[in-house]
């Protein structure tokens, strides 16, 4: 008699919600975390961390610069990190206590320790010395994913840094060199940039945040080089030394040519993430892993080996930690007997910067590779009477809808709140709406929303405000 209905390996976004569902269809679930903390990436040095330092330094930079014309006069705000990073710590650990709150409201057990597993049904659970074998009847992969490195460059974490060191520096450093023009390296580069770093970002491709639509990240570039923002795009990091005082980096032309050196007191690395599944036994167990080593999974989450699943980070997909939410939700439903799914047609993506940078869908770039005929309905925030009154006008709302049916295809903003706005074309798209269902809907006045229906009759041809 197997002891559990489930185990799931990993609590991170994609495991501890996955075991709560399964709870609540009734089975009998217990977790596995090798990490002193529950919450995985996401909330010990992820999603939670970084918008909690976004969140902040946006503040001091707003005190800065922006209360002064709205006539709130105040002397010149100081920067204490310490106190900064304690404020993030302080919204790690009440995240932290939410997940350990949630294992217990559901009745999951929770099993310290590394997760391995033995073969069908049995996970052996490692921590100090001891292992434990349990029987279950499913297991659930949900291990996540860690940093890639960069060859050559040894991260230490205090000058050459991960995001995970990028998080928790002890001052700005006066100069900040990014590698990567992703999610991190803008999101992270932002929070150093407003506490008084340089920031350059040395990125391999001719453009920033790859897979975003390319206006978008076109209009994002230039604001936030108005920002203070340095790029180097087509270009590459091929090593970097220390002087003793300063960090050397060699950078070299993607395609290559003659190298230049640029001074730094801080690297952040951050070019991307890799699956997890270290320790886990996988190739002896019989679980195999696709070309890029994550987990490999049919459409119902199962792996090549009986009763194992994996979600999240660790197999193939955007690496987001709502989409691991919603992979977690749909296998337990699965192993109830439920039809679990996942559209992976809509699952947004946002940029906590400032201004934020949101999308769901389909952008211009892969439309007209698949060869769709669509129209482009646009409007910008400069329009809007709350961003104007605000005096916060940067960015657009971008909306592709199909030109023969007008069913909304893809939807890219650019402004503040952009990761809040998102979510009405979430909701459209996923009934399939069209640009003039929701042009015609009607929007509070005034809300940056209104951008999103403007949008919307542009489609159409028939902004009112444009
Ligand atoms: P993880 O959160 O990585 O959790 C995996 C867990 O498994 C970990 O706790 C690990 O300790 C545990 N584990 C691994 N192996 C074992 C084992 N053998 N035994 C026991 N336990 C094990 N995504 C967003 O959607 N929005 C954001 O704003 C965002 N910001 C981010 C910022 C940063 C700096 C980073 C690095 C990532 C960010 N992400 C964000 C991505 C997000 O964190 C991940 O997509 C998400 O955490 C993936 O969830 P997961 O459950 O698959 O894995
Ligand atoms: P990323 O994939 O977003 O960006 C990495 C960038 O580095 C790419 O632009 C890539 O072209 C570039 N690059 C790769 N090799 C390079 C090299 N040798 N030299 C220079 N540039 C190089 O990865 P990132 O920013 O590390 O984030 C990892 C993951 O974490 C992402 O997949 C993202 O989904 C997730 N994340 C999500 C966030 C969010 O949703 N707001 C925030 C932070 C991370």
């Amino acid at each position: 008699m197997a002891t559990y209905d489930l185990v799931v390996i990993g609590t991170g976004p994609g495991g501890y919600v996955c075991a709560v569902r399964a709870s609540q269809l009734g089975m009998k679930v217990a977790v596995v975390e090798k990490n002193a903390s529950l919450g995985g990436t996401c909330l010990n040095v992820g999603c939670m961390p970084s918008k909690a330092l976004l969140h902040a330094s946006e503040m001091f930079e707003e005190a800065a610069h922006s209360f002064a014309k709205m006539g709130v006069s105040i002397s010149a705000p100081k920067l204490d990190l310490p106190a900064m990073m304690n404020f993030k710590q302080q919204g790690i650990d009440g995240n932290v206590k939410g997940v350990e709150f949630l294992m217990k409201k559901n009745k999951i057990d929770v099993l310290k320790g590394s997760g391995k597993i033995l073969g069908t049904g049995k996970v052996e659970v490692s921590a100090d010395g001891k292992s434990q074998v349990i029987e279950t009847k499913n297991i659930v992969i949900a291990t996540g994913s860690d940093i890639a490195r960069l060859k050559g460059i040894e991260i230490d974490e205090k000058r050459i840094v991960s995001s995970t060191g990028a998080l928790s520096l002890e001052k700005a450093p006066g100069r900040l060199l990014v590698i990567g023009a992703g999610v991190i390296g803008l999101e992270l580069g932002s929070v150093w940039r407003r506490l008084g770093s340089e920031v350059m970002v040395v990125e391999f491709l001719d453009r920033i945040l790859p897979g975003m639509d390319g206006e978008v990240a076109r209009q994002f570039q230039r604001i936030l080089e108005k920002q203070g923002f340095a790029f180097k795009l087509g270009s590459k990091v091929t090593g970097v030394e220390s002087n003793g005082k300063a960090l050397l980096a060699k950078i070299e032309p993607a395609a290559g040519g003659a190298a230049e050196t640029i001074e730094a007191d801080v690297v952040l690395v951050c070019i991307g993430r890799v699956p997890y599944t270290d320790g886990l036994g996988l190739k002896e167990a019989g679980v195999a892993l696709d070309n890029r080593g994550r987990v490999q999974i049919d459409a119902h989450f199962a792996t090549t080996l009986k009763g194992v699943y994996a979600i999240g980070d660790v197999v193939a997909g955007p690496m987001l930690a709502h989409k691991a939410e919603d992979e977690g939700v749909a296998v337990a439903e699965i192993l109830a007997g439920q039809a679990g799914h996942v559209n992976y047609d809509v699952i947004p993506g946002v940029v906590y910067t400032t201004p934020e940078v949101s999308s769901v869908g389909k952008t211009e770039e892969e439309l007209k590779q698949a060869g769709v005929a669509y129209t482009v309905g646009k409007f910008p925030f400069t329009a809007n009477g709350r961003s104007k009154v605000n005096q916060t006008t940067d960015g657009f709302v971008k909306i592709l809808a199909d030109a023969k049916t007008d069913r909304v295809l893809g939807v890219h903003i650019v402004g503040r709140e952009a990761g809040e706005m998102i979510h009405e074309a979430c909701v459209l798209m996923e009934f399939g709406g069209s640009a003039e269902d929701l042009a015609r809907t009607c929007h509070a006045h005034p809300t940056r929303s209104e951008a999103v229906k403007e949008a919307a009759l542009a489609v159409g041809k028939r902004a009112i405000h444009m």
